[in-house]
């Protein structure tokens, strides 16, 4: 049975709430249009995603995944609201949750937005990002490909590089690939890789070339310029040219190391085309895991009942 009421942080769920997201999830995923089915979980229920940063992925497969449940939903955008006439978010909130909804999915740049909602309204809240801190469903889904490709978690090899300090994917990615048993290493300059990341268990390994020797598994970051208030890198030429990932040196990882990448990608900065194109990249195939684990997040938080297939 499922007890959580919200999905916050990685930090949260336990080793067997994350195998039963990651195993309903199996159980919604598709490999093409043709096998899509739609649920009546979330029947007579709104799932609004309240996004206060822009996103294509979250947003989108939280929308699908919710309609795939048979939910009604709604895409709340701040920049067409009413926060730019100067309401705050709670009072946005209120407002929202005065019209009944079930679930509300929020992205918002301050870290911490999330967990102050789950304390503050009655209906179910998930993270969908919460400035550079956590991305949990991105981190399972991320996990959900690992597991495809590599059946297990124990002792497999992760590389995770780039603009680890404003990635709250590498934050939520670490906490719960180390909690099912992975050993974790990170790269990037040592501007955007604070050693103190190393408290949650990880090793620093500054230069990206050590980092790839014997990886399972190899997770490329975006760089965030937008996150970065002053330069913490020459030119993105330099940083491509240490810390890009291209097809010369994807051959010092394992002959059987996957790609990953969260998206929006760099093109050729954190990674070179031939790269994120390859037989090898999982890339899009994270994309539409987004979907399966989101539909399971809500399936779950709604009260993970037994399913029943819609008939058409
Ligand atoms: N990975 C991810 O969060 O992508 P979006 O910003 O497009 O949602």
């Amino acid at each position: 049975m499922w007890v959580k009421k919200h999905l916050i942080s990685m930090g949260d769920l336990s080793v067997n709430e994350i195998t039963k997201i990651l195993d309903t999830a199996k159980m919604f995923s598709v490999s093409d249009q043709s096998k899509i089915k739609t649920y009546d979980t979330l029947k007579g229920k709104t799932v609004v995603n309240l996004f206060y940063e822009a996103s294509t992925r979250t947003r989108t497969s939280f929308e699908i995944a919710a309609k795939r449940l048979s939910a009604d939903t709604v895409n709340f955008s701040a920049e067409s609201s009413s926060v730019g006439k100067g309401e705050t978010l709670l009072d946005t909130v209120r407002n929202i949750e005065a019209m009944y909804p079930s679930i509300i999915v929020v992205r918002h740049p301050l870290a911490g937005t999330p967990l102050l909602l789950s304390k503050r309204v009655r209906v179910n809240v998930v993270n969908a990002g919460d400035g550079p801190h956590e991305h949990p469903s991105q981190a399972l889904l991320d996990m959900m490909m690992i597991r495809d490709v590599k059946k297990d978690f124990k002792d497999l090899e992760i590389a995770i590089i780039g603009d680890i300090a404003h990635s709250r994917v590498a934050r939520s990615n670490i906490i719960g690939l180390k909690k099912m048993g992975a050993n974790v290493r990170v790269s990037g300059p040592p501007t955007l890789v604070p050693k103190v990341i190393e408290k949650l268990g990880v090793k620093v390994e500054y230069d990206m070339n050590k980092v790839l020797k014997g990886c399972d598994v190899i997770m490329m970051l975006r760089l965030q310029l937008e996150r970065q208030s002053q330069k913490l890198f020459p030119s993105k030429r330099e940083y491509a040219r240490f810390f890009g990932l291209n097809a010369e040196r994807l051959k010092l990882a394992k002959p059987d190391a996957i790609i990953m990448h969260p998206g929006p990608m760099n093109r050729g900065v954190e990674i070179s085309s031939e790269v994120a194109d390859s037989s090898r990249s999982k890339i899009l195939g994270q994309v539409s895991n987004g979907v399966a684990v989101r539909m399971a997040i809500l399936h779950l938080l709604a009260g993970g009942g037994q399913l029943y297939e819609n008939s058409h």
